[in-house]
């Protein structure tokens, strides 16, 4: 038991457990009540407060600011992680990989692949390390790898690529020479090829900040969150799946550790089990309607947010075939659009009523909004804007393509502009039903986007 000037009242560690799971999603019932009690000793010695229930007010009193949020994340969560744990998930990643080159060739072939909870850095980098040996012929800037991590100093770690040997301790020694070089202090540097086919971001698990086409968290082929979720309340847990759902392409995998599957967890992804590794596939259309209404803002840095929210349940096929995602970017159903359009600012109801009944992108526009996309991946905003400019030039009424058009140039800085854009997305969504589907968006529903716009202007006009 913690010390007795430690022994606070059951009433104040139940807010306090209650509070760092809305934020954080992290359980700390039952057993892992005592876990807390002991981590707030040390949190408030940490800060220098002796008294450990003014310390727990002061945790729960006002916003749940980025102090408060660091220190709990240094002091609440576990950073064990190593290179290529439990290996059968990387193999997925080769055969899911080799797969779509089989299909649609290397040239037309993107991989987007998201380690969520990526600790220091190492499952992100085995991912990189294994396509490279086994889809080289896949150049480097057609994979997209994202670690994220509610830690920032995981994150730092990370991107120094310096690791010591017991991050190597299911690693074969071939690859360990190929890949790193010995430095300091019985360190080792991870290659610059490999660590630029990652990049890291925060991003607390618990917020409401993806899925996002902003910051590119959508459209995953591969989600990896393995030993991360055992940490959550089963609510939450089940929030995050959720928002995972909506992240992955159709075709694509959500990877978890065998402990931390649950069929009723899961429930709409079709599960293959292993005795190391669960891979739990999407199959079928995405609902859209399961992100209508939620007021997702979905833009900015993947960080922060209010957390708590909950994604309803969504329904999803769930048969097991094994083929990846079609098409590079995949234009969705043209949108149903509303019985009676309203009459927008420069857009009579007619001209949306056509805009929406064909708005899939033809093969050139896909081609330059293929483009776009890279280019907005790689922080390149000029050079996105110039594809979604011929885009736009063969379809002006795209709504995605105007929708990124507003976030590259809010990129840029030039919120003026940007509003534009932004008032001519409005406008166009105004013809489309909140729980359909944009045309080309891959999936994501009208309320979704116009929330995401909106979140935008609120935010450029600050
Ligand atoms: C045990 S490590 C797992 C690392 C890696 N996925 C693996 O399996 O080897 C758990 C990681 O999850 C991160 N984490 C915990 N809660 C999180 C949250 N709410 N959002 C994002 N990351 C979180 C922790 O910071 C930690 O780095």
């Amino acid at each position: 038991m913690p010390p007795t000037d430690y022994v606070l009242s059951a009433g104040l560690i139940e807010r306090l457990a209650n509070k760092i799971e809305a934020e954080t999603g992290w359980s700390f019932a039952g057993s892992k009540r005592r876990d807390l009690c002991l981590a707030i000793r040390r949190m408030a010695e940490s800060v220098g407060m002796e008294n450990g229930e003014e310390f727990v007010d002061w945790l729960l009193a006002g916003a749940w600011d980025k102090s408060k949020a660091d220190l709990c994340t240094h002091y609440l969560t576990i950073g064990e992680t190593y290179f290529f744990r439990e290996p059968r998930a990387f193999e997925l990643v080769s055969n899911y990989a080799r797969e779509k080159i089989a299909a649609f060739g290397a040239q037309n072939t993107r991989l987007r692949i998201w380690s969520a909870g990526c600790c220091t850095g190492e499952e992100a980098y085995s991912i990189a390390m294994a396509l490279r040996q086994s889809v080289p012929q896949l150049p480097a800037r057609q994979i997209s790898i994202l670690g994220t991590d509610i830690n920032g100093r995981h994150l730092q770690f990370a991107q120094a690529g310096m690791y010591r040997q017991w991050s190597f301790r299911n690693f074969d020694p071939a690859l360990q020479k190929l890949y790193f070089s010995t430095a300091d202090e019985g360190q080792y540097q991870l290659n610059k090829e490999i660590r630029e086919m990652v990049k890291f971001s925060e991003l607390n698990l618990a917020s409401r900040v993806y899925p996002s086409i902003a910051t590119s968290m959508n459209a995953m082929d591969i989600i990896f969150c393995r030993n991360v979720l055992m940490y959550f309340s089963r609510d939450q847990a089940k929030n995050v799946i959720q928002r995972f759902h909506l992240c992955l392409a159709d075709g694509g995998w959500l990877i978890v550790s065998p402990s931390e599957a649950s069929a009723e967890l899961f429930s709409g992804l079709a599960g293959v089990y292993h005795p190391d590794a669960i891979f739990f596939k999407k199959t079928g259309p995405r609902n859209a309607s399961a992100a209508a209404g939620q007021g997702l803002p979905g833009i900015g840095k993947a960080s922060g947010g209010n957390a708590g929210d909950r994604v309803p349940k969504q329904a999803v096929s769930a048969d097991t075939a094994v083929l990846p995602s079609a098409t590079v970017v995949r234009p969705a159903q043209p949108a149903r659009s509303k019985a009676e359009k309203p009459q927008t600012d420069g857009h009579t109801a007619g001209s949306l009523s056509a805009a929406t009944n064909d708005a899939s992108l033809t093969p050139m526009a896909e081609h330059y909004h293929a483009k776009a996309l890279t280019a907005m991946e790689a922080g390149d905003h000029g050079d996105a804007m110039q594809n979604l400019k011929r885009v736009l030039y063969l379809q002006p009424d795209s709504i995605i393509a105007h929708y990124l058009m507003g976030v590259a140039l809010s990129g840029q800085g030039r919120h003026d502009t940007a509003e534009k854009q932004f008032d001519t997305v409005l406008g166009l969504l105004a013809a489309i039903a909140d729980e359909d589907v944009v045309p080309a968006s891959d999936g994501l529903s009208a309320a979704y986007l116009r929330a995401s716009v909106q979140a935008f202007l609120q935010k450029g006009s600050k």
